[in-house]
């Protein structure tokens, strides 16, 4: 049994109470538990005789000794996503860890053998942990993001209802790279010219990806909200939403708005709402969507965009229209984003293109590349 993000450390902790009250044998409690003094007081007030650590073992192995140094801040959270570890566990597959790409390799990582200038763009949590794992090995690395924010969109991914954890991922890659003496600047949109004046050896592309506008009628009008900017907080919806697009994000961000007391309707083209979700994940995110009276249109391919709805053909042919929206917001997916296109190649020496700059996918996928490109510098 795995919990997922939105449910918290010490969830069963009455239960385990009560166990412990009717038992005479030891008991060990577990469930995920991703820092020390939550735990420690489970036995100190004799509720539980020790704490297990599961999924947070392979997220950071030494959270013992940084507990025992009082180290708190560098401690890797296990973020409860269940990507790495569970999911390739069921496939049979060495298992991996979201955000500790070292896990099963932590003796391969070597001091770096010519200490080199390394520019990583992007402050995402690819960039971050390649940066991270850059200066670890002795490189001297600046990290440029435009934003004045770092953390890219995983931190937009910590809005939606029982989310918030994932924060912890980006605050502690953020604290890994000062504790690495990463040069960290923010507010600073990387060009040829910038890589040209300040001539790195090796550079890293970790520029992510943009959201994807699709050719419909109607998608670039100025009305039509993006998800991104409705989660970051920089638009605001009206009370009646629409969301076109019920992925990961859509569904997410029909949650959030939901919470937030909006009346909220999503359109999606396959037969499943959040259909790319885990399913421990998503089960909770259904009952989200049916606390909070969320309305869905699925099967439905959109095909103009209006200033307060959408018109849709059905898989079986039938057209339809929904209007009567205060705001529609798009949420139909990302596509990767290289500023360079054809020349990335020729930006250094050495140039490694990783995460949604590849192509627009998970986390998982950003960090493990973070990691090999960093090793191999
Ligand atoms: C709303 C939302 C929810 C998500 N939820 C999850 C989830 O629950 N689990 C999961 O695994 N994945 C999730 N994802 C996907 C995940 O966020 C991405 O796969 C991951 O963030 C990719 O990391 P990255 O570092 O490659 O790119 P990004 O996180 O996109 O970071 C790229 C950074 O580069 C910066 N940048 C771009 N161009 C330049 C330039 N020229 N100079 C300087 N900086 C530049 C951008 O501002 C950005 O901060 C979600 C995505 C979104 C949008
Ligand atoms: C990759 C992985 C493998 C596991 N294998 C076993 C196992 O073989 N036997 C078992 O009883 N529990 C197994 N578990 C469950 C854990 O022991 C633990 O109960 C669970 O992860 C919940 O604790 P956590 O929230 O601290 O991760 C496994 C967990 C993970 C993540
Ligand atoms: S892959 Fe996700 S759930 Fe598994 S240990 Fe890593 S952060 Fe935790």
């Amino acid at each position: 049994m795995w919990a997922p993000t939105c449910i918290h450390g010490g969830f069963n902790a009455d239960f385990v109470t009560e166990i412990k009250r009717a038992v005479q044998i030891p008991v060990i409690m577990v469930g995920r538990f991703t820092e020390p003094y939550y735990a420690e007081l489970m036995v100190k007030e004799g509720r539980t005789d020790l704490v297990a650590f599961g999924r947070q073992s392979i997220a950071d192995p030494e959270l013992p000794i940084k507990a025992f140094r009082g180290e708190m801040e560098s401690l890797t959270p296990c973020i409860a996503c269940l990507q790495g570890c569970v999911a390739n566990m069921f496939q049979g597959n060495p298992i991996e860890c979201l955000v500790n790409p070292r896990t099963g390799r932590e003796a391969e990582l070597k001091a770096a053998a010519v200490k080199k200038k390394v520019l990583v763009i992007g402050g995402g949590v690819g960039g971050l942990y390649a940066a991270y794992v850059a200066a670890l090995r002795g490189h001297e690395v600046t990290l440029c993001e435009k934003k004045v924010v770092l953390g890219g969109n995983m931190r937009l991914a910590a809005y939606p209802p029982g989310k918030g954890d994932i924060v912890g991922m980006v605050r502690n890659y953020i604290v890994l790279c000062q504790k690495a003496n990463v040069t960290l600047l923010t507010g600073i949109e990387v060009t040829k010219e910038y890589i040209e004046v300040n001539a790195p050896d090796a550079v890293i592309v970790a520029t992510g990806a943009s959201p994807l506008v699709l050719p419909i009628p109607g998608i670039r009008d100025s009305s039509i909200l993006s998800g991104d900017d409705v989660l970051s907080g920089e638009v605001q919806c009206g009370q009646k939403v629409l969301v076109v697009g019920g992925g990961m994000v859509g569904s997410e961000l029909a949650a959030f708005l939901g919470e937030a007391e909006h009346e909220v309707t999503v359109i999606e083209l396959r037969d499943k709402i959040g259909a790319d979700v885990i399913s421990e994940h998503r089960k909770y995110l259904m009952k989200d969507f049916s606390d909070y009276n969320i309305t869905t249109i699925t099967g439905a391919k959109v095909s103009e965009i209006h200033k307060d709805g959408v018109s849709y053909t059905l898989e079986d042919g039938t057209r339809n229209c929904i209007n009567g929206f205060d705001s529609v917001v798009l949420a139909m997916g990302y596509r990767n984003y290289n500023p360079f296109g054809e020349d990335v190649d020729k930006l250094a020496k050495e140039v490694y293109v990783i995460g949604d700059a590849v192509k627009a996918r998970r986390a998982l996928d950003a960090t493990r590349e973070a990691y090999e490109a960093a090793k191999n510098i």
